[in-house]
This record gives C-alpha cells, structure tokens and sequence, in this order.
C-alpha cells in the first residue's frame, strides 16, 4: 500500500507532515512576500517620476558664486542653487565631491536663502526670518536657528560636464508632495 495513503492508526506519514508542513509555510509567508514586492515597486516608481533636467555646466562653476535653476517644477517655490563649496560634501559631485545643490527657501517658514551662501565656512544662512544657518557640507543639517528640518538637497549627476537634477532629498517648503505639479 502506497504511503499517500491515509491509515487511521498510523496518523500522517514523514512526507506527507513535510509537504504539509511546508505547503502551510508557503502559505502563510506568500502574502507578506507579496506586499513587499509591491511596496518595492511603489517605491521605485515614485524615485522614477522625478525628471532628469539639465541644469548647469560643472566648467561654470566657481567657488562663492551659485547658479539658480528651477526644480522640480517651474514655480517660485522650487528655486534652487548649485554650490561650488571647495571641500568634499554629502551628495556632491565632481572630482572633487565639491558640487551641491539645495531648494532656496527655510525648511522653517520658508524664509528666502537668496545671498546668504557663506563660502569660508561652507554654510547657508542665516535666514532673514529667524536666522536659522544650513550646513550644505553635510546635507544642508540645521546648524543653528528654529528650523527642525533639513534644508533639501537636489540629487546631482554629472555627465561629461553636463549637471543633472534627478530627485530631491527632503520636502520642498510649501508643499506636501514634491511631485505633485503646483497648481497655483
Ligand atoms: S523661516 Fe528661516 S528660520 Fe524661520
């Protein structure tokens, strides 16, 4: 008689408690399994939805002296600066690592960065509105003053001598979604 088959006084046999076994172990692990392929996916697709723009020329850059550009939509809020800093830096780009770029309003109240690079010391700030200071070496981290979050960071590739914006580190002030196109 084969062993598949069930005999009342035996009980289960060795192969059928492991195919059973693993059968229930499969089952219950498959749902999560799937949740986090999908939650993967979600994720990558959002990274995927922030447009690569070119937005400055590496050759152009001098130290002290930042370029503006718009990302990543055309919109008062999304003003941003491309920093020379001269030492190697978080995120920068570059031979040497030196090229950043962060969103030019106060992670606080969206006070206006504009003017207030101080190149010595590789630093944002102080804000006019309540002198918080960036420090754009290390991610833009507060160094001083009210705001509780970073400033946030451009994400920069370079192409020969062709800079990218390719995604934003951090919430750009005013918005709740930095892909959602403003509509005012
Ligand atoms: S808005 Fe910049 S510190 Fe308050």
């Amino acid at each position: 008689m084969s062993e598949h088959i069930c005999d009342p006084k035996a009980g289960i046999t060795r192969r059928q408690f492991l195919y059973y076994s693993g059968a229930s172990l499969v089952a219950l692990a498959l749902p999560a399994f799937l949740h986090d392929v999908a939650h993967a996916e979600d994720l990558r697709l959002q990274m995927a939805t922030y447009p690569r723009v070119q937005v400055g020329k590496l050759s152009a850059l001098k130290i002290g002296q930042p370029i503006e550009f718009q990302y990543p939509f055309d919109h008062p809020n999304c003003t941003n600066y491309i920093y020379k800093l001269g030492v190697p830096a978080g995120g920068g780009i570059g031979p040497e690592q030196d090229v950043v770029a962060f969103n030019n309003l106060c992670a606080h109240q969206g006070g206006p960065l504009t003017g207030k690079f101080n190149a010595k010391h590789q630093v944002l700030g102080p804000c006019p509105l309540h002198l918080t200071t960036f420090d754009l070496t290390r991610h833009g981290m507060v160094v001083s003053g009210h705001a509780t979050e970073g400033l946030p960071q451009i994400v920069l590739e370079l192409d020969g001598d062709d800079i990218y914006a390719t995604g934003v580190m951090g919430l750009v002030f005013g918005f709740n979604n930095n892909l959602a196109k403003p509509t005012a």
